[in-house]
C-alpha cells in the first residue's frame, strides 16, 4: 500500500521523502492555510507559488494533489486546468483534487457539478483525485466519471458517529472498525465506521474490477492505517504525527533502554 503525507508543510514533506517512506502528497485549502500561517508566524515572506513548486520538486515521481476552490463545474474546470498548467511542468506530478459534490447544506441543483468537472478534466488528460467522499455510492460515481483516485474520508465519519452519540473524543482517538455497540445513531446509512467506509468502497471496486484507486483519507492514527491496509485501500494519506505513531511502540523504547544499558564497553568499542 502506498503512504501519502497529508500536509502542505515543506519541512514535513522534506523529512518523509528523505526517509523514502512517502509515495505522494495530498493538500487541501485548510492544509495550505496551516502552512501559510506557519510561515507568517515565523515572519517569512515566501510566494505560495514558489512554495508549492518546492513541494512538487521534492515529491518528483510521486503524485501531489492540489485542490480547486470553485463550486460550479465551469469554475472547477478553469481552476483545475490553470493549476495543472502552472504547476505540472515543475515535476509532472500534479493531480487535481475535485470535491465529489460541491453543494452547501440544503442547497439543490449542484449535485453533479463535481462529477461533471471530473469528467471534463479527465477528458483533458488531467489526473484527478476526487475528494470529500463519504459513501461508496459517491465513490462509484467518481470512478465512473474517470477519477484516478477516489478519497473516502474515514476520520470524519468516525467524528460524525461520535458526535451523534454525544461522545467526548479527540480526533486522533481510535474508533472501532465494527462501530459502536451502544447509542442511538450506530451508523451513517449503513456505514458503521470510517474504516468500514474504506472497506465497503474497496470491496465494491474489487468486485466490479474498477480501476480507480481507493485513497483512504482523513486518517488520524496508526491503527486506522493498518485497518485500511487490511481492508484493501490502495493508498493511505495521513498527517506527519500519524507517520511518527506508525514508527512507535512502547516495547521498542523499553527494548532500546535495556540494550543501551546492557551493551558492554568492549562491544561499544567495536561498533
Ligand atoms: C485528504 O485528502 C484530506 O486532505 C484529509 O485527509 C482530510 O483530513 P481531516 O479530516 O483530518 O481534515
Amino acid at each position: 500500500m502506498k503512504l501519502f503525507l497529508d500536509s502542505a508543510i515543506l519541512s514535513e514533506i522534506e523529512y518523509v521523502y528523505s526517509m523514502g517512506i512517502c509515495d505522494g502528497i495530498t493538500m487541501n485549502p485548510s492544509l495550505v492555510k496551516k502552512a501559510v500561517d506557519k510561515l507568517k508566524e515565523k515572519g517569512e515572506h515566501v510566494s505560495l507559488e514558489g512554495y508549492i513548486k518546492k513541494a512538487l520538486k521534492i515529491a518528483k515521481g510521486t503524485p501531489v494533489s492540489l485542490e480547486v476552490t470553485a463550486r460550479d463545474t465551469a469554475g472547477m474546470i478553469v481552476q483545475g486546468k490553470r493549476l495543472f498548467k502552472k504547476f505540472n511542468p515543475t515535476a509532472r506530478n500534479v493531480y487535481i483534487k475535485v470535491p465529489v459534490n460541491t453543494s452547501f447544506p440544503e442547497e439543490k441543483g449542484k449535485e453533479f457539478d463535481g462529477i461533471l468537472a471530473i469528467k471534463e478534466l479527465r477528458k483533458a488528460k488531467i489526473p484527478v483525485n476526487c475528494t470529500l467522499v463519504f459513501t461508496p455510492e459517491q465513490a462509484l460515481l467518481a470512478a465512473k466519471a474517470g477519477a484516478n483516485f477516489v478519497s473516502p474520508f474515514a476520520g470524519r465519519i468516525d467524528d460524525l458517529l461520535r458526535k451523534e452519540n454525544k461522545m467526548k473524543f479527540d480526533k486522533s482517538d481510535y474508533f472501532p472498525i465494527e462501530g459502536l455497540s451502544k447509542g442511538k445513531h450506530l451508523d451513517d446509512n449503513g456505514i458503521v465506521s470510517g474504516v468500514d467506509l474504506i472497506a465497503q468502497t474497496a470491496e465494491i471496486f474489487r468486485i466490479h474490477g474498477i480501476k480507480s484507486e481507493v485513497l483512504a483519507a482523513s486518517l488520524r492514527n496508526a491503527r486506522q492505517v493498518r485497518e485500511c491496509a487490511l481492508a484493501g485501500a490502495d493508498i493511505a494519506t495521513m498527517g506527519f504525527e500519524t507517520f511518527k505513531e506508525m514508527a512507535t511502540h512502547k516495547l521498542t523504547m523499553d527494548g532500546m533502554v535495556k540494550f543501551t544499558e546492557d551493551s558492554p564497553k568492549e562491544y561499544d568499542d567495536l561498533v
